[in-house]
């Protein structure tokens, strides 16, 4: 996975490959093989989970807020629209499927209430979030949100000559593992499976378990929850 993130920019589509391939492994060693089943990727960019899904034999529908992110060829199906406010019924999801967006979303415990409502009592929910302290925290001005987001931003624009992408507090917000864990333990529609560092290979569960520590060395936390029934 490190070797392909290194070939990011030279070779995207062999990364994101191989980064759904991975995703969707961790999906089938918790729940089973995804066949035939309903799976919801919310806010999942271009589709490349979508695809991955489908290819295994799901049922995947992707939900994209963002027209600019869908690219020029969305997955068959497509729904523009907000993982706030999802045009579905109740508990329709097997698997409800969420990667890197809940630090982009301005009110996350709403967020994830809506990924919780469309997914089946039974069903398992996969949200995973680069955190605010994780080296990448800062996305494309990483690793210099450590001095300061408007400094780090500010750089990024200066040597790149490129508007940044990201804004903190507009598309990007700090999240953190500690807190986050605390919130998500609390809610009464979801169980917590597992949490983990979603990319490493070893000690993953481990260093989530680190308070302090684990909001610089996790680098992405992936939460595998169950919705309970109502
Ligand atoms: C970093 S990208 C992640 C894309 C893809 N899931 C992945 O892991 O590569 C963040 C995505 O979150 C989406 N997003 C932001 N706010 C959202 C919202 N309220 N509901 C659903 N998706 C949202 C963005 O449009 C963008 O596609």
């Amino acid at each position: 996975m490190f070797r392909a993130f290194l070939h990011e920019q030279d070779d995207p589509d062999a990364c994101y490959a191989l980064l759904a391939r991975d995703a969707v492994d961790q999906v089938e060693a918790y729940d089973g093989p995804v066949a035939g089943r309903t799976v919801l990727d919310i806010g999942g960019g271009s589709g490349y989970f979508t695809e991955e899904f489908r290819r295994r034999g799901a049922h995947a529908h992707l939900f994209e807020p963002d027209m600019a992110e869908l690219g020029e060829k969305p997955p068959d199906g497509t729904v523009v629209a907000d993982g706030y406010l999802l045009p579905l019924r109740d508990g329709v999801a097997d698997v409800t499927f969420s990667s890197n967006v809940l630090e982009h979303v301005a009110d996350p415990e709403t967020f994830l209430s809506e990924l919780a409502r469309v997914t089946r009592p039974g069903g398992l929910i996969y949200v995973s979030f680069t955190n605010w302290l994780s080296p990448w925290g800062g996305h494309e001005w990483a690793p210099w949100h450590y001095f300061g987001a408007g400094r780090a931003r500010a750089r990024y624009q200066r040597r790149t000559g490129k508007a940044a992408k990201h804004t903190l507090g507009e598309n990007l917000f700090a999240v953190h593992i500690g807190s986050t864990l605390r919130q998500v333990r609390a809610r009464d529609d979801v169980t917590v499976v597992s949490a983990r560092s979603r990319y490493w290979p070893f000690l993953a569960e481990t260093v989530v378990k680190a308070p302090g520590i684990r909001e610089f060395a996790t680098w992405n936390l992936l939460l595998i929850l169950r919705r309970c029934p109502p």
